[in-house]
């Protein structure tokens, strides 16, 4: 056993669950064989603790590190704030000019608050919403992390979030009292998003949707939600932790004219230093006023830091159109190999966030052999491609080349019924999970 699975052996028995983030378990991924720890990384480029060397066509800090890693530009924003001290008892004023940039590139908004993940910025604003209506039943539409408001909808049903991104989330110590108070519905699924909206009609407090993850939107859907919204005064939330960013500099909403209420940035906002944005207009944002949202570390120096060098540099070097660009490469990479090895796969995604599935009975298995065929090569390559400025034309070569050859072998595997047989240890998990 290598260095990076004694010390995953040894994670487990220290930590529940071995890690603080679901889709860094390599149960997720090649129990046994993904490499779980990291000793350096840079651009694209991953150093596990064995040294042993990864191209990542895979998640990039899980959708954090849009730039790529150890960013030069970034980094040195970040050191500069360090020099100044990262923390102390007064604010840093780059939490006002990061205001003041955001609302520059969303004018409809004119108000913002700051936490440092995803989930908690999502938490903040669903508080608002609820604090500004009085209300308390939230609707909602795909993944916006772990917090009570959210997973209670599992309390129902243990299927109600299944499909929302992750499957099987466990809603074991959320308050049974919160039953009844978070309703998911389909993305562009207008017909139950309207059965919600005229059942709970007079307890609704907000819409929470991502808009846009791994469809577009259908004509008419988010114009539909938004038009509906407003006019029974319902707040209208936009999760932009994952999108953001990513298809245009901003926000996704404003590829589609239709601006919420409150949005939520988060992830790639700093290329990989925690930060958070929540931003809104006034007559909705400043009831945070009026109920108690704070926390010390919100408001150190680093994050609002990150983000201000981030920003800049997706703007300065038009990284939305170049993640576009590859990402688009890579699914048609994808298509093509599948065409001509005839494996039945369908892509979906936007480019940037691009993922593919194998049309299998034994999927899951399809999905790990494929992982193990692509480590070999020296990818950390799963059935998703996060694309990053940091990845060229050099490494999507080398990925599609190493892709179509592992696509033949599945292809054989699969015609002759013995896929399993090749993979070195078990089929990865599909979604959250009890782990030995
Ligand atoms: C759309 C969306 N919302 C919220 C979250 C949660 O963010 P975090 O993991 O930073 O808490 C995620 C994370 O994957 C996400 O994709």
């Amino acid at each position: 056993m290598n260095r990076t699975q004694q010390l995953y052996k040894k994670a487990k028995k220290m930590i529940p669950g071995a890690t603080q983030l679901l889709s860094k378990r390599p149960e997720m991924h090649l129990p046994g064989f993904w490499p779980a720890y990291y000793k350096k990384a840079k651009g694209c480029e991953i150093w596990d603790i064995d040294n042993n060397k990864y191209i990542d066509m895979s998640y990039m800090g899980i959708g954090a590190c849009i730039l790529g890693y150890a960013d030069k530009d970034v980094d040195c924003a970040v050191r500069k704030a360090i020099e100044k001290g990262s923390m102390a008892t007064l604010n840093c004023p780059e939490e006002v000019e990061l205001a003041d940039l955001l609302f520059k590139i969303h004018p409809w908004a004119n108000m913002a608050r700051y936490a440092r993940c995803g989930g908690e910025a999502m938490a903040v604003a669903v508080r608002i919403a609820r604090a500004k209506r009085q209300k308390d039943i939230v609707l909602f539409c795909g993944y916006h992390g772990w917090h009570d408001w959210y997973l209670c909808a599992n309390l129902a049903s243990n299927k109600s979030l299944d499909g929302h991104l992750l499957t099987g989330l466990a809603p074991r110590g959320v308050p049974r009292g919160l039953r009844g108070t978070a309703f998911p519905f389909a993305y562009n699924d207008t017909k139950a998003f309207l059965e919600l909206i005229e059942k709970y009609n007079n307890n609704i407090a907000a819409v929470v949707m991502e808009p846009i993850r791994n469809y577009y939107p259908n004509p008419g859907f988010l114009e539909t939600v938004r038009k509906v919204t407003k006019k029974l005064g319902l707040i209208l939330i936009f999760d932009e932790v994952s999108a953001g960013w990513r298809l245009t500099l901003g926000a996704a909403h404003l590829l589609f004219n239709v601006y919420p209420d409150i949005a939520v940035f988060a992830k790639g906002i700093s290329n990989g230093y925690p930060m958070a944005a929540i931003i809104g207009k006034n007559d909705v944002m400043n009831i945070a006023q009026d109920t108690f949202i704070s926390s010390t570390y919100w408001t150190e120096r680093i994050g609002p830091a990150a983000a201000l060098a981030t920003i800049k540099k997706l703007k300065d070097k038009k990284v939305a159109a170049y993640l576009s660009e590859i990402g688009s490469e890579v699914q048609s990479g994808w298509k093509q190999s599948a065409g001509k090895n005839h494996l039945e796969i369908t892509v979906s995604g936007t480019p940037a966030l691009s993922h593919f599935n194998f049309d299998y009975d034994g999927r899951l298995a399809a999905k790990t052999l494929f992982t193990q065929l692509m480590l070999k090569e020296g990818f950390l390559a799963t059935d998703s491609f996060y694309a990053s400025y940091a990845h060229k034309d050099k490494h999507i070569k080398a990925y599609l080349k190493a892709v179509d050859a592992a696509f033949r072998f599945l292809a054989s595997a699969i015609k002759k019924g013995n896929l399993k047989k090749h993979l070195k240890g078990p089929v990865c998990h599909s979604g959250f999970k009890r782990l030995a």
